[in-house]
């Protein structure tokens, strides 16, 4: 099939292919989505195959208005209403119970949970109101790479297996939105992301943190098990010994593809065969909208091997950290 490039003026090709149950990849202000009507098995099916997603790994459903959660929930908490008025639209996916048959039984992979997310980005909110339905959508790259963050990087992955990409630009925030779960005791965040473990906390108190605060048996997030944003070659997280690490791995014959902030990068201008930049050293908004392109743009030059900066774990860093680790296991 070939895909179609549609314009943010096209917005209702977009919207008339997707109420024939066709799969199209939009902008959110997090990374491209690749959306289907989450009331279609067909579609549905559609996102799994495109992605080469394994089946057992479920989708976030986004919405546009506030009116469309009791199709989807049997009940909204008091917690999950705290964090809908103060974050949506936004980064944030809220897993709830799901409403039997409110939905694809493939958009949640036969959990008994839903996650959904209304997200802030004016031409995701207009199409899911032109289709006039709930739309699944997972980020809309090739299962295990880097989320796209231009159509470009979803037209690289994707070309010729959806109907169509709408091109809204480079999208803001450039990491998933949060995922947490208000179905447990206390509510658990499955997948740190654009809303932070602190904001969350002072909106709603208490929270866990997934892996961090208690070891699980099985993993609570079906998709936090698999290797994942990975580029073809292997990625190294530098902390602070930069010249070494650079100085050992050119002995060894590598060339080096950088992706750190203006200050490293400076310093290493000669050694480095590409460089990609993540901003000012001090910048963690910067440098989490910047990874994923950076790992894709140096993924297709000649770097043999490609180093990337880490940053604090606090805020935003422990998002782009997560990602990051993930990126450079081989698991
Ligand atoms: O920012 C985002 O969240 C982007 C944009 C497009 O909205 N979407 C996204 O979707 O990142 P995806 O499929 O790449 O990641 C969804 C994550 C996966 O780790 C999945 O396992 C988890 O959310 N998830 C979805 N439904 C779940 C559920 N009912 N219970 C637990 N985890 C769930
Ligand atoms: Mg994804």
């Amino acid at each position: 099939m070939e895909t179609m490039w549609i314009s943010s003026e096209q917005l209702d090709r977009a919207a008339q292919l997707l109420q024939s149950e066709e799969v199209v990849a939009f902008p959110t202000e997090t990374v491209y989505g690749l959306g289907a009507d989450a009331t279609s098995s067909q579609a549905i099916q559609g996102i799994y195959q495109a992605k080469g997603r394994p089946s057992d790994n479920p989708l976030i459903v986004h919405i546009a208005q506030r009116s469309q959660l009791m199709e989807l929930t049997t009940y909204v908490p008091p917690k999950a209403q705290q964090l809908m008025d103060q974050f949506w639209p936004g980064p944030l996916t809220i897993i709830l119970n799901v409403k039997r048959q409110a939905v694809a039984p493939e958009v949640t992979a036969g959990l008994a949970t839903i996650g959904i997310r209304m997200p802030d980005h004016p031409l995701a909110l207009e199409l899911i109101r032109q289709v006039g339905r709930p739309i699944a959508a997972p980020s809309s790259n090739t299962s295990g790479k880097p989320s796209p963050t231009t159509a470009q990087h979803v037209m690289d992955d994707l070309a010729g297996k959806i109907a169509a990409v709408v091109d809204g630009g480079e999208t803001g925030v450039g990491l998933e939105s949060t995922v947490i779960d208000l179905t447990s005791e206390v509510p658990t965040i499955l997948r740190p992301g654009g809303v932070s473990a602190e904001e969350i906390r002072l909106c709603i108190g208490a929270v866990e943190m997934a892996g961090v605060d208690k070891q699980e048996a099985a993993p609570k997030s079906p998709g936090m098990k698999y290797r994942h944003y990975s580029p073809e070659q292997p990625v190294w997280i530098v902390e602070t010994d930069w010249a070494d690490t650079v100085a050992k791995l050119l002995k060894k014959g590598e060339k080096i593809g950088i992706l750190a902030s203006d200050d490293v990068l400076s310093q290493f201008q000669t050694e480095a065969i590409a460089t990609y930049s993540l901003g000012a050293q001090s910048d963690i908004t910067q440098a989490s909208k910047r990874l994923y392109s950076g790992l894709r743009a140096l993924d297709k030059t000649e770097a043999t091997i490609i180093l990337v900066q880490a940053y604090k774990k606090s805020g935003l860093g422990i998002a782009y950290m997560n990602r990051l680790e993930k990126a450079s296991s081989k698991c």
